[in-house]
């Protein structure tokens, strides 16, 4: 299906999309490729402590996300899930959230505090702008409709086919379910998208009609699917597949500098501004459709503490992820550490003796930095603190870690699609 549509794509695309395409003369300010990403989200109050509350949100938003990523998996796969995966309820945590929520939206609000990667693309002709969450961990690009009716589209920038010359409706309807009445779902559309003077014509996205009030707070508008088509719920190629198919960026890869201010993500190559040293290329198994890395080993300062596990990279998550046994077999090497939220699968350790964790996939060794594996102090003043390690089952098989800012922020990553690999370089 995916190749179908995209080889007809090709033909007709081929001719028509320029080498360096038109939107990079008006970004002048920024190096041709580069998209600049707001702030980071930290799960740390100003005042050091860990914010459990919004912590307990995002598991819950990461279960959904791969609860619904599976169900999409064991669609386009006639059916079958691969061996080892299973798809985990999501009833309770989808309960949680919302009530989590409520509570947060506030400080959220307040705070203008992104919540996620996030930066802006263009949709139409002319131009329609959005700001959306570049997301390695799903393979779907939706943004709201003019036509929402849920109040949590109210505060969002909203596609209006109608005004845009290329547009085209699809037949069908994207769909994700939330357990109860809640959805993201609306019709299917083609049209002309731009990323950092990249432009992919014909574009498969959704602009949904109906918008979770889990999205309500949530100040992107959307989401930029960068993972493979089999977990798209639209089976369509996402648009940096199309940008390669065709011809429309130079490099087929595309990287990512992260850090609590002043990311970037640079679409068509990558930007030596940020790293140091040769790119440390390792082959992606994309059979389940994720930047997925074998053979990954973790050490807790000079002891290994777990090896050749598979690792999957995902800027769309903020914390890393790891199977009970696995996190508590990782844990029980750091001194003083102690399961502290049983239920959300957190751990502590002492504050004044935060662990070095590293890992390896066959090369060099990166470390996660104190500051970005100590998530705060357990309550105000305590001398435990919470790490960015947290042990939850998210169907993806016993020996599979999730690794999402956290881990992303300690290395230059390249996203390949001609060597398919990820590259890992130091940061300068
Ligand atoms: C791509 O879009 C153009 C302009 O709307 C249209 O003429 C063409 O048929 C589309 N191609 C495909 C493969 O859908
Ligand atoms: C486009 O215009 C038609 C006719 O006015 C209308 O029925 C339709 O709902 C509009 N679609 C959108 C996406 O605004
Ligand atoms: C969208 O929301 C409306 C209620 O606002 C509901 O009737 C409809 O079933 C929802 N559609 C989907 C696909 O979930
Ligand atoms: C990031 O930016 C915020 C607001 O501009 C600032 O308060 C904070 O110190 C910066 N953090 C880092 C690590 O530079
Ligand atoms: C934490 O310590 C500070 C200064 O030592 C004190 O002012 C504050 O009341 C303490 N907070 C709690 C919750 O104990
Ligand atoms: C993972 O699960 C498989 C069966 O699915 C089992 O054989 C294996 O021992 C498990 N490994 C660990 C580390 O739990």
């Amino acid at each position: 299906m995916f190749a179908l549509s995209s080889s007809i794509a090709s033909l007709v695309l081929v001719m028509a999309l320029a080498e360096k395409p038109a939107l990079v003369s008006s970004q002048p300010e920024q190096p041709y490729g580069a998209i600049s990403l707001p702030s980071r989200s930290l799960l740390t109050n100003i005042d050091g402590s860990f914010n459990h509350e919004k912590a307990i949100l995002f598991n819950a938003a990461t279960t959904i996300k791969y609860h619904r990523n599976l169900k999409n998996l064991q669609k386009n796969n006639g059916g079958v899930l691969p061996a080892g995966m299973k798809i985990i309820d999501m009833p309770r945590a989808r309960i949680q959230a919302r009530e989590v929520q409520r509570q947060d939206e506030e400080s959220l609000t307040d705070e203008n505090d992104d919540s996620e990667w996030a930066g802006t693309i263009a949709i139409g002709n002319p131009k329609q702008k959005f700001l959306v969450d570049f997301d390695t961990g799903s393979s779907d690009l939706w943004i709201p409709s003019s036509l929402c009716s849920s109040t949590s589209c109210s505060s969002k920038s909203e596609y209006d086919a109608n005004s845009s010359s290329t547009s085209q409706i699809e037949t069908g309807t994207f769909s994700i379910q939330y357990g109860d009445d809640s959805s993201v779902s609306g019709p299917i559309y083609t049209d002309t998208v731009s990323v950092a003077g990249v432009n992919v014509q014909n574009q498969t996205f959704s602009a949904v009609t109906n918008l979770s009030s889990l999205f309500a707070s949530d100040p992107v508008d959307g989401v930029f699917g960068l993972g493979f088509p089999s977990i798209s719920n639209l089976q369509a190629n996402p648009f940096f597949i199309n940008a390669v198919q065709h011809h429309a960026v130079s490099a087929q890869e595309f990287s990512f500098y992260i850090a609590t201010n002043n990311s970037e993500l640079y679409i068509g190559g990558t930007n030596p501004e940020f790293y140091d040293g040769p790119i440390e290329y390792h082959t992606v198994d994309n059979s389940n459709g994720f930047w997925q890395v074998k053979h990954a080993s973790i050490s807790v300062g000079e002891r290994i503490a777990y090896s050749d596990f598979d690792t999957i990279i995902d800027s769309g998550t903020t914390i890393m992820y790891g199977p009970p046994d696995m996190v508590k077999a990782i844990y029980d090497k750091v001194e003083g550490a102690e399961v502290f939220d049983s239920d959300e699968g957190f751990y502590s350790f002492p504050c004044d003796n935060v662990p070095e964790i590293s890992f390896t996939w066959g090369g060099e060794c990166f470390t996660i930095s104190p500051d970005n594996f100590n998530l705060g102090q357990t309550s105000a003043n305590a001398s435990t603190c919470a790490g960015a390690l947290a042990a939850k089952d998210l169907g993806l098989g016993n020996t599979t870690m999730l690794l999402g800012d956290s881990w992303m922020k300690n290395a230059y990553h390249v996203f390949s699609l001609d060597r398919n690999a990820v590259g890992f370089a130091k940061l300068k």
